[in-house]
């Protein structure tokens, strides 16, 4: 709901012109709900700035919280202290990152001194435009709270009369509140995504500027701001989130005089000179509930809103790529088929190896014609023979990218993004995506596939940093699948990129599944799935039970532990089902009709991380959308350091309800676990308070195993 407050009424025209001397004007705005608030003010007519984010403020008056929240001043400092504004100026002397860097054509600085022009306000959102008339510019600040899910949608345009250049323009900037202490942000690499590391504040700024012109696995573009003490399940957190697939910049500031604020925009350097200028959206939100309480709204948020289609039941994926590499054959890929169907697989999709003259990475990137070498009929027959088997079809393309050896390249050399020269990643080019007829022409080529085979899916890869940071090529490609998707209206597109590079809720909006990670190693997905969960669903999250020997570590786990971690996610297959012997065919069989039967809710549900007694185990708890039942997946990740199974504490749950809890794969314990808890033997009935506050008591394990709890309300 949005609560507008004026302290004192104002007249329209004088709203441009700023305050009488001696004067001093406040406005106030409120936007909130039953989870949380946010109330800016702002005095004579400047931008407004936050003064208080947290729990509902309910009975209080706007106007008093912010008359409250106005700091001292003492010796050193300016008279005024410069508001930590939405978009903070070095007009109002603020010494920090401002919100806006821009210059004028003849390369002189712009310091906008922005003054109130008007608003627009409905239920949920506000409209703030502000006009610097000397400069001719006008700054638009969009605030949205979505009425459902509980996030803060935040979006800044800056319009000019006459052409700039802007290197920075910030969405609507929010404080750490002064009771937070650290920050957990992203880094990452191929194999590895979503690193969190938490750090303490310090005096200056924290900087993340991702150059490389797509989210990338280094830079996952989140953040969460949090107390020392703040956990999974207790505490308070701020978490923040940039929707933009163009690469982002993030600045994490701590002023001289201790207050603390949070910047997102689109990565420096990638605005080029015009006349608007758009940031994409910053999702925020403040949790009283943990980190979970922001994980939830992130997930329901993915789930229900941007991904409307993984409402739909989600298909079992069968991948080739770890089977077959460009390896392309029909007959034997239809004998694979036919192997992953009797496990359980209902959508097969085709990777990379089926067009152009692509034998390796090095060649026909951008010649999207099926190759007659290895597909002499087409795909029809291979098709057929899937369909007939009762799985969908799915293909990969990477359509942002070209090798020089190509066709298309020896056409079209001057469609390569940056210069020829360049240096080569796997390979490979980027494509000029800002221009039409090279979208005209990836859109022909794909249109073409689409429309003359029975396809249901894409898996869309980007496999290499981009040579120049440019906001022209995430657009290019925006536009691109939206055109894709306007007329193949049943193809769901899978968000590839090396795995994980590509994550991000701008591509989201148009995508209904990410490939987490090129990493099918039970372990590591143990831990990059658990981290991402803090802002993805299961339902668009991808997760593959992957070879024996994993080909991206050289490790080898039993088939237990890796079809159960994959049944965490979206479930798929990836590993050459020849390979399988005939306990693993029955384990997995076995798993994967357990997930068949759990899915509709499990898709639906909540994932919550649990707090662990132990640091050698991850766990986690998908809670249903209308907590009648549940399942935690307890993975031991290492040896613990105690003997015992520290026992595991729950949470969400009614504690005043009865659950039956049972562990579904009873049957794991090792021969060393030899006592008698009472899991191993039977189900057991106790309470939710039991459950959060004493935990459910385990039986001991090997490292790399799991045990797979579900639970149901009496
Ligand atoms: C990337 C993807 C893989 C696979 C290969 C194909 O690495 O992440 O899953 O599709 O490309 O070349």
């Amino acid at each position: 709901m949005t609560l507008p407050h004026f302290s004192q009424a104002m007249s329209p025209d004088r709203a441009h012109t700023g305050p009488e001397p001696g004067e001093m004007r406040v406005r106030t705005w409120h936007l909130g709900d039953d989870r949380q608030s946010l109330v800016l003010a702002s005095r004579n007519n400047r931008l407004p700035e936050v003064v208080y984010w947290g729990p509902p403020v309910g009975g209080s008056s706007i106007d008093e919280i912010a008359a409250a929240a106005r700091y001292d001043v003492t010796g050193g400092m300016q008279d005024e202290i410069a508001p930590l504004s939405l978009s903070p100026e070095a007009s109002m002397t603020f010494q920090g990152q401002t919100g806006l860097t821009a210059r004028n054509l003849d390369g002189e600085v712009i310091a906008p001194a922005f003054l109130f022009s008007h608003e627009e306000k409905q239920q949920n959102t506000l409209k703030l435009v502000y006009q610097d008339n000397g400069l001719g510019l006008s700054l638009t600040l969009d605030l949205e709270l979505t009425p459902h899910t509980s996030l803060f949608k935040l979006r800044t345009r800056l319009d000019s009369r006459e052409d700039i250049s802007v290197d920075w323009l910030a969405a609507p900037v929010l404080p750490a509140p002064d009771h937070t202490d650290e920050m957990i942000e992203f880094s990452g690499r191929w194999c590895s995504e979503l690193l969190t590391r938490r750090l303490p504040f310090a005096p200056g700024a924290r900087v993340r500027d991702n150059r490389t012109g797509r989210t990338d696995h280094a830079h996952f573009p989140g953040l969460i701001v949090c107390s020392k003490s703040a956990s999974n399940t207790t505490g308070e957190a701020y978490a923040f989130h940039y929707g933009w697939s163009g690469g982002h910049k993030m600045v994490v500031e701590e002023l001289a005089d201790g207050r603390r604020h949070v910047q997102f925009g689109h990565a420096s350097g990638t605005m080029e000179k015009g006349k608007s200028f758009e940031t994409a959206t910053l999702y925020a939100t403040y949790s009283a509930q943990g980190f979970n309480g922001a994980a939830v709204r992130f997930q329901r948020h993915v789930r229900d809103h941007l991904v409307a289609e993984t409402r739909q039941t989600r298909p079992v994926h069968y991948n080739c790529w770890e089977a077959v590499y460009f390896d392309h054959d029909v007959d034997e890929l239809k004998s694979i088929a036919s192997l992953a169907a009797d496990l359980g697989a209902e959508r097969f999709v085709l990777d990379d190896g089926w067009f152009g003259h692509r034998d390796d990475d090095t060649t026909s990137l951008g010649d999207w014609v099926i190759d007659p070498r290895k597909f002499p009929d087409g795909l029809t027959p291979l098709i057929d023979h899937v369909k007939s088997l009762g799985l969908e079809f799915g293909i990969w393309f990477e359509p942002e990218m070209i090798n020089k050896d190509s066709d298309l390249f020896r056409a079209h050399p001057d469609w390569l993004l940056g210069a020829l020269d360049q240096t080569p990643g796997r390979q490979q080019f980027a494509l000029d995506m800002s221009r039409n007829d090279v979208r005209d022409y990836l859109y022909d080529h794909i249109a073409a596939i689409l429309e003359t085979n029975d396809i249901g899916y894409i898996k869309w890869d980007h496999n290499r940093v981009l040579p120049v940071a440019d906001a022209g090529q995430a657009e290019g490609v925006y536009a691109l699948i939206d055109r894709l998707r306007r007329v193949f209206t049943a193809v769901e597109i899978e968000s590839c990129a090396s795995g994980g590079a590509r994550i991000d809720f701008g591509i989201l909006e148009r995508t209904q599944r990410v490939w987490l990670s090129d990493s099918n190693d039970a372990l590591e997905r143990q831990r990059i799935q658990h981290d991402a969960a803090l802002f993805l669903p299961a339902s668009v999250t991808g997760s593959h039970v992957g070879p024996r020997k994993c080909h991206t570590s050289g490790r080898i786990f039993d088939i237990r532990f890796r079809a159960w971690t994959a049944a965490q996610r979206h479930m798929g297959f990836e590993m050459d089902p020849r390979e399988l012997t005939g306990e693993e065919v029955d384990v997995l069989k076995e798993v994967t009709r357990w997930w068949k039967d759990n899915r509709d809710w499990m898709m639906q549900a909540d994932i919550l991380r649990l707090d662990s007694a132990d640091p050698a185990v991850t766990a986690e708890q998908h809670l249903a959308e209308d907590g009648e039942r549940f399942v935690a997946f307890a993975a031991q990740m290492r040896t613990s350091d105690q003997t015992l199974p520290r026992p595991l504490r729950l949470t969400g749950l009614d504690a005043s309800a009865t659950y039956r809890v049972s562990l579904a794969n009873r049957n794991d314990a090792p021969r060393l676990s030899r006592g008698e808890p009472l899991l191993k033997s039977r189900d057991i009935d106790v309470s939710g308070q039991y459950l959060m506050s004493h935990g459910v008591v385990l039986p001991w394990r090997f490292p790399d195993t799991i045990w797979v709890l579900e639970g149901h309300k009496l």
